[in-house]
């Protein structure tokens, strides 16, 4: 693995950040150059149809509503993936580690997929821990999209816990912006975007698998 795909002291102030807000963002944890390899890796796999049309619910409740949330994905898998991957897959165990050295979290594992919405696509403002559960611990979200600009929307609009009508800040998601926030406590929405938007996103768990 190489040491400088990742900035473990920007690592260690984003921490800082988290502890304070329970929400983090950076544009220097993980290298451009890194960022992207993994933007090509996202794109070239979409287009050869790897990805799925993203659900929401689970079980007997699971179904996909495009008009709700209209992204593809790919889940990444450690049998099955590039040497890219694995090492993003490695740099997550790391903060994995880091992150429950710092709050006691007691994460076990984590799950994370590649996303791409579509021109016209967005996420309808949600939580991520799934009702009745409450595994999912810390939400992360690297942004991988190279030439973003303002008028292409897909902003992440984050709002106050128990009050879901304040905004708290919308973050930009261009290449290499890494955002984390306490999966329970945070109604978040992905604007509607007029570009296809790129980013990997993932689950910080506290049960095993
Ligand atoms: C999600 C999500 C936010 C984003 O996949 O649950 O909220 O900015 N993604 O991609
Ligand atoms: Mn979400």
């Amino acid at each position: 693995m190489e040491q400088n795909q990742i900035n473990l002291i920007e690592l260690e102030r984003m921490f800082d950040d988290l502890a304070v807000n329970n929400w983090a963002s950076s544009a220097s944890v993980f290298s451009k150059d890194f960022c992207q390899k993994l933007a090509q890796e996202c794109q070239r796999l979409h287009d050869e149809g790897q990805f799925h049309q993203a659900s929401i619910g689970r079980g007997v409740t699971k179904s996909t509503h495009t008009e709700i949330r209209g992204d593809f994905t790919l889940w990444l898998d450690e049998k099955n993936n590039s040497p890219l991957q694995q090492s993003f897959l490695s740099h997550l165990q790391t903060l994995l580690e880091q992150l429950n050295q710092s709050f006691y979290l007691g994460l076990k594992r984590f799950e994370t997929h590649f996303a791409l919405y579509p021109p016209g696509a967005g996420y309808d403002k949600h939580i991520d821990n799934h009702r009745g559960s409450g595994a999912r611990k810390i939400t992360f979200i690297l942004y991988l999209n190279e030439h973003w600009q303002k008028g292409h929307g897909g902003e992440l609009s984050l709002y106050q816990p128990d009050q879901e009508n304040v905004l708290i800040t919308q973050i930009e998601p261009t290449l290499g912006t890494f955002v984390l926030f306490r999966s329970d406590l945070f109604p978040h929405q992905v604007e509607k975007s007029f570009q296809p938007r790129l980013s990997i996103t993932g689950w910080f768990r506290d049960d095993a698998s």
